[in-house]
C-alpha cells in the first residue's frame, strides 16, 4: 500500500469523532481551525461549541462587540486570534456578502489566516488540492522520510511544503489532510509514539534507524524572558479600580489592574520597591501581599504579585484607561486568564457556582 493509502486506512479506523468533521461549511471550519491553532482539541472543543452557539452565522459574529468576543475567548490565550477573527467576520460580511470564502487565494487575504489555515479551510470546505502542514505533518514527514532540515527554518519550510504537496492525495485532499494530521496527533506523537503498532513502521526511516526521538529537528529559539509584574488592588466599598489594556499590547482591550513592572522579583519590604510604589501612588501609599502567581507563555515567564493598596492617590487625568467597576460587573469584563483566576479566588471564592 502507498503512504497515502496507509494513512487513510488508519484514519478510517482510528479517527476521533469531532464536530467540525461533519461539515463543509467554511465558516464553521474557520471557527474550528483558528481555535485549534496552538490549542489542544480537548481544550478547544468547548470553545468551538460556545462560539457556534453564540454566533451561528458570520453575520452574528461580525455584529458582536469586541468585548463579547474576547469574553468568549477568555482562557484560550493568544488573544490576537480572537481580535483577528472579529475583524475577519466583519470583512466577510462587508466584502463577501456574508458568504465565507472557501478558496485558498481569497482566504489567505483575511486577517489571522496564514498558509496552514487557508489550506485547511479550502481543502475541508471546497476540496481544493492544498496540503496542510502543521506540527503533526512536519513530524510525520520528518520521521517517515528521514528529513533532518530544521522545521522552523526557511529551508525546512520550503522542503516540507514541497514534499507535502507532492504527496497530497488529489482524489480526496480533505480526507488525506485530516488523516495525516490525525495520525500525527494520535499515533506518531511527539513523545513515546507507539511504534509497536504503527502500520507505517516497515518503511519508516526514523523507526528503522533509531531516530524516532531525534526527529523532527528544531532550531532552539531564544531563551524565555522573565518579567515581574506587581498588581495593585484598590477597593472602595463594592468598587474596584480596573485598567483596560491599550492598543499595541498583547492584552489589548482586556482588563487587569494598575501595575508596576520591576526588573527582578522585589519583596514588599524591599526599599527600592517601596520607593517605586510611593512615586506612583503617593507618599502615604501602603500595600500588603495578597497572592503570587506564575504565567508561562511561549517566550515569557511572567511572575505576578497582587497587593492590596491603601491611602493611594492617582492622577486620573494621566491614567485615562483606569475605571471604577462594581464587583458584580467585574466578572463580565474580558480578562487575561491569570487575572481571571486571581479575581475568582480573591473576589468570588465560595460565591460562584
Ligand atoms: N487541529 C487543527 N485542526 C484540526 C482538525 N481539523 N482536527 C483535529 N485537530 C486539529
Amino acid at each position: 500500500m502507498t503512504f497515502q493509502n496507509e494513512l487513510i486506512q488508519w484514519y478510517r479506523v482510528n479517527k476521533r469523532d469531532l464536530p467540525w468533521r461533519h461539515t463543509n461549511d467554511a465558516y464553521t471550519i474557520w471557527l474550528s481551525e483558528v481555535i485549534l491553532q496552538q490549542t489542544r482539541v480537548e481544550q478547544g472543543l468547548p470553545y468551538f461549541n460556545r462560539f457556534l452557539e453564540n454566533f451561528p452565522t458570520v453575520a452574528d459574529f461580525a455584529g458582536a462587540t469586541e468585548a463579547r468576543v474576547l469574553k468568549l475567548w477568555q482562557g484560550l490565550g493568544y488573544y490576537s486570534r480572537g481580535r483577528n477573527m472579529h475583524a475577519t467576520a466583519q470583512t466577510v460580511l462587508k466584502d463577501y456578502g456574508g458568504i465565507f470564502p472557501n478558496l485558498h487565494d481569497e482566504l489567505i487575504k483575511l486577517k489571522g489566516i496564514g498558509e496552514y489555515t487557508a489550506a485547511a479551510i479550502s481543502s475541508f470546505s471546497s476540496g481544493e488540492a492544498r496540503a496542510v502542514v502543521d506540527g503533526n505533518v512536519f513530524r510525520v514527514l520528518s520521521r517517515f522520510f528521514g528529513l533532518a532540515t530544521p522545521i522552523n527554518s526557511p529551508a525546512g519550510k520550503k522542503e516540507f511544503y514541497a514534499l507535502a504537496n507532492n504527496l497530497l492525495y488529489k482524489e480526496d485532499p480533505a480526507l488525506y489532510n485530516q488523516a495525516i494530521m490525525e495520525f500525527g496527533a494520535m499515533q506518531c506523537k511527539p513523545k513515546s509514539p507507539n511504534c509497536g503498532i504503527c502500520p507505517l513502521r516497515q518503511d519508516c526511516y526514523a523507526f528503522n534507524h533509531g531516530q524516532v526521538n531525534a526527529l523532527p529537528v528544531k532550531i532552539r529559539k531564544a531563551e524565555q524572558k522573565h518579567r515581574y509584574i506587581n498588581y495593585f488592588i484598590c477597593l472602595e466599598g463594592e468598587q474596584v479600580l480596573v485598567r483596560e489594556r491599550q492598543a499595541g499590547d498583547v492584552w489589548q482591550h482586556l482588563y487587569d489592574f494598575p501595575s508596576i513592572e520591576t526588573p527582578e522579583k522585589y519583596e514588599w519590604s524591599n526599599s527600592l520597591f517601596i520607593d517605586q510604589v510611593k512615586s506612583v501612588f503617593g507618599d502615604h501609599a501602603e500595600f500588603s501581599l495578597i497572592s503570587a502567581k506564575k504565567h508561562i507563555l511561549t517566550h515569557q515567564i511572567i511572575h505576578l504579585q497582587f497587593f492590596a493598596l491603601k491611602n493611594y492617590i492617582f492622577n486620573f487625568n494621566k491614567q485615562k484607561q483606569l475605571n471604577w467597576v462594581s464587583l458584580i460587573k467585574l466578572d463580565d469584563l474580558p480578562q487575561p486568564k491569570v487575572i481571571h483566576d486571581f479575581v475568582q479566588e480573591y473576589f468570588y471564592q465560595g460565591k460562584m457556582e
